[in-house]
């Protein structure tokens, strides 16, 4: 009886990672993830291959992209931190940027209505939207 249990209980475990594993690989929308892009990100961001500077520097390529190094006019915060502690935007940094910007790197303009930017971006708060999102920007190269 006891043994049963625990026999049971390990087998719900296993099940429940492998769900967990699945929805990991295929739980990905890249099209959900280019409409949260046309609709939080096209305002300020360039999304083509016209690699143009708007409100914000193009994001063209920007996976796996050195941070702060599309010669855009970045902001004093932005260009400390890049130059302090330079990095790559790899999905790991991204997700992090995109959830809370402004905890990411404290005073980027990106989060600011100031500066003649009448939006500001505050985050995306679910996980499996940023998921989302990311995967499509790894299409633009
Ligand atoms: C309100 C305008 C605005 C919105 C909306 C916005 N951004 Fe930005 N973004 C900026 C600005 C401005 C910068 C430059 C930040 C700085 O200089 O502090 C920036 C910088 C970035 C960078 C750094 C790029 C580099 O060259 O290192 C990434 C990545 C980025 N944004 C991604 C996004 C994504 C993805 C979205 C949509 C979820 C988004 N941004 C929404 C304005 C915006």
């Amino acid at each position: 009886m006891y043994q049963k249990l625990i026999r049971s209980s390990i087998m719900v475990l296993f099940a429940a990672i492998l769900l967990f594993g699945f929805w990991e690989m295929v739980g990905v929308d890249v099209s959900a993830g280019k409409r949260l892009a046309d609709n939080h990100c096209g305002v300020c961001h360039d999304l083509t291959n016209n690699k143009l500077h708007e409100k914000g520097p193009y994001l063209w390529g920007v996976v796996n992209r050195q941070a702060g190094s599309v010669g855009f006019n970045y902001s004093d915060a932005f260009r400390n931190r890049v130059s302090s502690t330079p990095f790559v935007w790899d999905e790991a940094h991204l997700d992090e940027f995109l959830k809370a910007p402004n905890e990411f790197l404290t005073g980027t303009r990106m989060t600011q209505t100031t500066n003649k930017h009448a939006l500001a971006f505050s985050g995306i708060t679910d996980r499996a939207n940023r998921k989302n999102l990311i995967a499509y920007l790894k299409t633009l190269h």
